[in-house]
C-alpha cells in the first residue's frame, strides 16, 4: 500500500501545481510510482478549453489522460459555488475511495487541493464542508506551500495556525519562487523556521518557463544535494 500526501497552499496561484510536478517527478527519479490526483478541478485553461491543472499534468507532464481528476466544473471560482452553477455533487467518500484505490496501484499518491485549506467544498443548509474536512475524511499528511516572497510571514503562520487548529498533520513547508539572493526571501524562510518550527521540505527557484524539461533540470540539481535531497525524503517519511 502507498503513500497519499495532500499539497495545499497559502492560496489559490502559489504554485500548489508547480510544487506538486516537482516533488513527483524528484520521486519518479528515485525510483517510485507515483500519481498526481487533483478530485476537484475548476476553471479552463487559458491556452485551451481543458481544466487548467488537468491540461498541465495531462498534457505537459504527460499524465495519464482522463486520470487526473474527478469533480470537472467549467466556473473559476470557488467549488462551492461553482458546484451549485453546474448542479454537480461532490461526495467526499468518492474522493476518499479514489485515493484508495491509487493508494493500492502507485507508491506516492501527491492530491492537490483547490486554493487553500479555509475553502467551501460543499454548502450545507446550516455550514460548509471544507477542504480541511476533506483532508481530515481521507487522513492525509499535509504539505503547505508558500511563495518566499513579501507577505509570506502572514500567510504561512495564519495557515498553519487554521491546520493545527483543526488537527491536520502537517509534514513540512515548500517555499515556491525562492530566490537565495534575495534578502527578504531568505530572512521569511529563516523566520518562518523559527516560528513555526517545521520541516522546510524544498524552496524552488522562479523557472526560466513553466516547462517539464526546466522542471526536470531542478529536479536533478536538488538530487544531486544530499542535504536536500535527505531533508525531503526524511520529511515525507520515504525510504528509497
Ligand atoms: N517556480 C515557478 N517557476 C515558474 N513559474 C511558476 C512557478 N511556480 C508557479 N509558476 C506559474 O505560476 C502560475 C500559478 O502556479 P500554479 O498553477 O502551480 O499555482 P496553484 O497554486 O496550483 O494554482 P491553483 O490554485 O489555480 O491550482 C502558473 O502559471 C505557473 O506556471
Ligand atoms: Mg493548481
Amino acid at each position: 500500500m502507498g503513500k497519499a500526501i495532500f499539497i495545499t497552499g497559502t492560496g489559490t496561484e502559489i504554485g500548489k501545481t508547480i510544487v506538486t510536478s516537482f516533488l513527483s517527478l524528484a520521486l519518479q527519479e528515485l525510483g517510485m510510482k507515483t500519481k498526481i490526483f487533483k478530485p476537484i478541478q475548476t476553471g479552463l485553461a487559458e491556452e485551451s478549453s481543458s481544466f487548467a491543472d488537468q491540461y498541465w499534468y495531462e498534457t505537459v507532464l504527460e499524465e495519464e489522460t482522463g486520470s487526473t481528476g474527478l469533480y470537472y466544473m467549467e466556473p473559476a471560482v470557488s467549488p462551492h459555488l461553482a458546484s451549485q452553477l453546474t448542479h454537480t455533487t461532490i461526495e467526499p467518500k468518492l474522493i476518499k475511495n479514489k485515493i484508495l484505490e491509487f493508494k493500492n496501484q502507485y507508491d506516492v499518491v501527491l492530491v492537490e487541493g483547490a486554493g487553500g485549506l479555509a475553502v467551501p467544498l460543499i454548502e450545507n443548509d446550516h455550514d460548509f464542508y471544507m477542504t480541511k474536512d476533506l483532508i481530515q475524511e481521507c487522513e492525509l499528511p499535509t504539505i503547505i506551500v508558500s511563495v518566499a516572497g513579501l507577505g509570506a510571514i502572514h500567510h504561512t503562520v495564519t495557515t498553519v495556525s487554521y491546520a493545527e487548529k483543526h488537527n491536520i498533520d502537517i509534514i513540512g513547508l515548500i517555499f515556491n519562487h525562492f530566490d537565495q539572493n534575495n534578502m527578504i526571501h531568505v530572512d521569511n524562510v529563516r523566520t518562518i523556521q523559527k516560528m513555526l518550527n517545521l520541516p522546510i521540505l524544498a524552496k524552488l527557484s522562479t523557472l526560466e518557463q513553466p516547462s517539464k524539461d526546466h522542471l526536470m533540470q531542478l529536479v536533478k540539481k536538488f538530487l544531486n544535494n544530499q542535504e536536500l535531497n535527505n531533508m525531503l525524503l526524511g520529511g515525507l517519511s520515504i525510504e528509497v
